[in-house]
């Protein structure tokens, strides 16, 4: 299958980065045609190209990796994917908090795939474990650590004591955390992800707003930390939902976990995401919630669903048994 990456950022770099080195068959199969980059970078590299139309217009593009983040051009970009018929996956849980609705509806009606498994906890499968989970039951809660960043910060300022803002440069120099960290650092950031999994979860339409309540990090002191530290407390920015009677509750806040608790080992810029179901009870993912190559890796399983969905995989395997009667062959001479 051809593709076309919008944005070679961290994320689109990712993706490059794992197709063009592949060790497996099926990731063999996906080849990136273009590369949709602003004007000023076009000449970087043969397949750049500013130009949206080529791509839409290209019939053998069959699908469309969203790696811009933000809302615009994202979301005006997926949408015209979607009215061409391109298949298309995201990371970007900006556009998918505030369009979820509005694309599926989209692509339902073009007739492909629109999926967004990296935008909610970066490389764990999670999306796809959600919609397995609803396939037979209801989930009316969804918790966890969403943020790689925010947990990054408040277990540097456990372990080495460092005030907030020491650390969140530090956080920035390893690139957990942008430029601009409010959104990772104020709630936005969980408040998407969060919106994102109830609105599956719920089968409701939410996007953030008012609703939410939300508190950040930014006035977490170093005595803050040093005196949970004395009470074997670890401080954690959870994000909770909670579907009761049809109300929906949506609440991000500063959480303490003792030292002992499951939370308590979700490390670094790791997440933990959990949802909570009658026949199975409790199910809780732990993993790299960001960073470049986990969340391409996740983009990358969303395109080999799509090429597993549209029979591409069934070549795979035919080349395979080629492969593998061509050793015994081998074998007897
Ligand atoms: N900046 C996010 C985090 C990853 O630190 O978890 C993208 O949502």
């Amino acid at each position: 299958m051809k593709i076309a990456i919008l944005g070679h950022g961290t994320v689109g770099a990712g993706v490059t980065k794992l197709l063009s080195n592949p060790t497996k068959q099926p990731v063999n199969q996906l080849t990136v045609k273009s590369i949709w980059v602003r004007p000023e970078k076009v000449q970087l590299e043969a397949r750049y190209t500013d130009d949206y139309q080529q791509i839409l217009h290209d019939p053998e593009i069959e699908a469309v990796v969203e790696a811009l983040g933000g809302e615009e051009p994202a979301a005006t970009m997926i949408r015209e994917a979607l009215e061409h018929q391109k298949h298309v996956v995201t990371a970007n849980n900006v556009v998918i908090a505030l369009h979820l609705a509005e694309f599926q509806q989209l692509a339902q009606q073009q007739g492909v795939h629109l999926y967004f498994e990296s935008s909610v906890g970066g490389g764990i499968p999670w999306i796809a474990n959600l919609e397995r989970v609803l396939r037979i039951d209801t989930v009316n809660e969804v918790q966890g650590i969403w943020n790689g960043t925010s947990n990054f910060i408040l277990d540097e300022m456990t372990e080495s004591g460092a005030p907030f803002d020491v650390v969140l440069s530090e956080a920035q120099r390893l690139g957990y955390a942008e430029a601009d960290p409010s959104a990772d650092i104020d709630g936005d950031d969980i408040e998407n992800k969060l919106c994102i999994s109830a609105a599956l979860a719920y089968n409701a339409d939410l996007r953030p707003g008012p609703q939410t309540l939300k508190v950040g990090i930014r006035n977490v002191t170093a005595a803050d930390i040093h005196y949970f530290k004395q009470q074997q407390l670890l401080l954690k920015l959870m994000g909770k939902s909670v579907c009761q009677k049809g109300q929906v509750s949506l609440i991000i806040e500063p959480t303490l976990v003792p030292k002992t608790a499951a939370e308590a080992s979700v490390r670094a810029n790791q997440n933990q995401v959990r949802l909570h179901e009658a026949t199975i009870g409790d199910l809780s993912l732990v993993g790299q919630g960001a960073g470049q190559l986990p969340t391409a890796h996740a983009l990358v399983q969303d395109l080999l669903d799509i090429e597993l969905a549209h029979g591409h995989q069934q070549q795979d395997l035919s080349s395979l048994l080629q492969v593998n009667q061509n050793l015994q062959t081998s074998d007897y001479v």
